[in-house]
């Protein structure tokens, strides 16, 4: 490490909370799939920003969309129209009806935990006007959603949760893919409410990719229409393409409430939204709810740029392709006992719980990569690998696993 990265080191553990614990690396650019440090070394990205930089570092359409748009106009508020703001709500719109006659409204926001922020709100006012007041929500055990007090208490994990108790009421759990105790868990009450809505994630990501069974998601469509309920799918990770559909609950043949996303809208510009088809999206009347900087130009001209690539011919089929080909490749390494994911979201279970071992170890070998918990590796690619990023991974990986095993 040189002058550059200790300089780096310093001011951050000096000057910056330590709600990360960072690797030893500064990373200045990047291209597509490849990161490069002050060094000058380069590493192949299978983690993308945590599933952000979609269509690649420094993709050369989303730089020029912003350079365009930072020369002209930077901010002006949601008092005003901007350009590309109801162009990237149209895709979003068309993404997600995915050849259906609906349209959904979006609402625009910085991250993902704002999104489901005001996915609850929305689905708050449902049951105000139509479940007799009824504010619960329910989500999945092991499941992620911010860190907000809202969607920390959805996020139902008692480690992230304990220390910032009493959290805001009426939020209950309910285990993946466990039909019976989801039929109980919709029946029951919370702090004293009903639930007036169900959120999950189609894959849970941050716990280690773990996949709602196709049964369970149907059956979770099912029980929360007959109780009139909202359902709310999370596609913050999931969502622009990630696991080989615009949306992963497209694979899953079911059609949500509403649907919050952010990470991958604009290859790596904070931008996060919340959308509903229009009947629902209008509950949120003006004066209702709001931001300063969501929505503005500047993200609005990334996310434009990033999903008008999406929408392309032979995108999707491309994700696909390389999920495939990525799990089955993984599959062969003798060390790894599960492969699991959809898409270019991947998670592999290990022999030896020795993964954060391996993720900082694999910085020394040019891999970025990402370990959700202590036997787990997670792999988020940029969307646009190619075989050959695969195969140096594959090579590379048995060597990092083996230097790091007791
Ligand atoms: C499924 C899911 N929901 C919500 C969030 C929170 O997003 P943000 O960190 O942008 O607030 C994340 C972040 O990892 C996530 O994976």
């Amino acid at each position: 490490m040189g002058k550059q990265f200790d300089l780096a080191q310093k001011l951050d553990n000096t000057y910056v909370m330590h709600t990360f614990v960072r690797k030893p690396v500064e990373f200045v650019s990047g291209a597509g799939q490849w990161l490069i440090d002050e060094e000058g070394n380069e590493y192949l990205d299978f983690l993308s920003g945590i599933g952000v930089v979609s269509v690649g570092h420094c993709n050369t359409r989303v730089t020029s969309a912003l350079e365009e748009q930072i020369n002209k106009l930077l901010h002006v508020s949601n008092y005003y129209y901007v350009e590309h703001r109801g162009e990237v709500a149209e895709r979003i719109s068309l993404m997600l009806a995915n050849g259906n006659d609906e349209t959904w409204q979006s609402f625009f926001a910085n991250s993902g935990a704002e999104a489901n922020e005001g996915a609850i709100k929305l689905a708050r006012l449902w049951g105000k006007q139509s479940l007799d007041g009824a504010y619960g929500i329910v989500s999945a055990v092991k499941s992620f959603h911010g860190r907000t007090l809202a969607t920390l208490a959805a996020t139902a994990q008692d480690n992230k949760q304990d220390p910032f108790a009493p959290l805001p009421m009426g939020f209950g759990r309910t285990p993946l893919n466990d039909i019976e105790a989801l039929e109980v868990a919709l029946d029951a009450e919370y702090d004293g409410t009903k639930p007036c809505a169900l959120m999950l994630e189609c894959v849970q990501g941050e716990s280690g990719v773990w996949p709602c069974t196709p049964e369970f998601l149907k059956a979770a469509r099912e029980m929360t229409h007959e109780r009139g309920m909202l359902l709310i799918v999370d596609e913050v990770q999931t969502g622009f393409c990630r696991t080989g559909e615009y949306f992963a609950f497209q694979g899953y043949d079911i059609v949500p409430d509403i649907v919050t996303m952010a990470k991958g809208i604009a290859d790596g510009i904070p931008m996060g939204a919340f959308a509903a088809r229009t009947e629902l999206a209008s509950l949120l009347q003006p004066g209702m709810h709001g931001t300063t900087f969501g929505g503005g130009p500047v993200a609005c001209a990334a996310a434009d740029a990033t999903t008008q690539i999406m929408c392309e011919e032979g995108f999707l089929a491309h994700v696909r392709e390389m999920g495939e080909y990525l799990r089955k490749r993984l599959a062969e390494l003798p060390f790894v006992t599960d492969v699991r994911g959809r898409g270019l979201m991947c998670g592999v279970s290990l022999e030896q719980p020795v993964a954060a071992e391996a993720v900082l170890n694999a910085l020394r070998h040019g891999l970025v990569l990402n370990a959700p918990a202590a036997d787990i590796i997670r792999f988020l690619p940029p969307l646009i690998i190619e075989k050959e990023d695969v195969d140096v991974l594959i090579e590379k990986l048995p060597l990092v696993y083996k230097e790091v095993c007791k």
